[in-house]
């Protein structure tokens, strides 16, 4: 893998652009390779197909990517969508849910360069305010989106509990109280 300076150097061209269709499967093997499970553990943030089929689907306008050129391999993209609520301030806001940069091409403004095109789109839909989230301990996503100018944040604390199978011993024993 080139180092940050050899890359730099080299500059890769690449082009920003709405997702088709035939650049899901690659939408999605980029996200496993950055959303590892380990890094993401709580249900609603797991990766998988139906995450980019999804967003494809219903938002095909804030599904953008990355790819080099001429060879358009897709290093970068988003996956965003937008919420309306009356009675708020803002009314209509922007989610960005999934962005993501190849490690090979990341700090070199790549991510900067996504988010500026879909923000550009939001605005033009009527979106004032734009929410995205990530977890506590991703350091790299928390600074990068500082950087781009997001600021009020707070914490969000995820509670879980297994539940556990029947006792087979209750059950045989309930089941005989019924017959008699
Ligand atoms: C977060 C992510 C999208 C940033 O993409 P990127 O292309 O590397 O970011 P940029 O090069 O545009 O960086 C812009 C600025 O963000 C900050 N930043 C980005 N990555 C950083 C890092 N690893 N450490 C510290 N600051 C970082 C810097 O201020 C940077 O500016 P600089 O390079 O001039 O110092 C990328 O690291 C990534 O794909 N991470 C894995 C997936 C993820 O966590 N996504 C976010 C949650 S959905």
């Amino acid at each position: 893998m080139p180092s940050e300076k050899a890359r730099r150097k080299k500059k890769v061209e690449t082009n920003i652009r709405q997702m088709e269709i035939d650049d899901i499967s690659s939408v999605y093997h980029l996200g496993e390779q950055l959303f590892t499970s380990d890094e993401f553990p709580i249900l609603y943030r797991t990766w998988d197909q139906y995450e980019v089929t999804d967003y494809f689907t219903s938002d095909p306008d804030y599904c953008l990517i990355a790819e080099t050129e001429p060879d358009g391999k897709i290093v970068g993209f988003t996956l965003a969508t937008t919420i309306e609520k009356e009675g708020t301030a803002w009314k209509k806001y922007g989610y960005l849910s999934w962005i993501g940069v190849d490690e090979a091409f990341q700090r070199t403004n790549l991510g900067v360069r996504l988010y500026r095109k879909l923000e550009q789109r939001l605005r033009r839909s009527g979106v004032r305010m734009i929410i995205a989230d990530t977890d506590a301990e991703n350091e790299a996503a928390i600074v990068f989106f500082k950087a781009l100018g997001f600021s009020h944040s707070s914490q969000h604390v995820w509670l879980a509990k297994t539940i556990r199978r029947p006792n087979k011993g209750n059950t045989k024993a309930k089941n005989s109280s019924k017959t008699t």
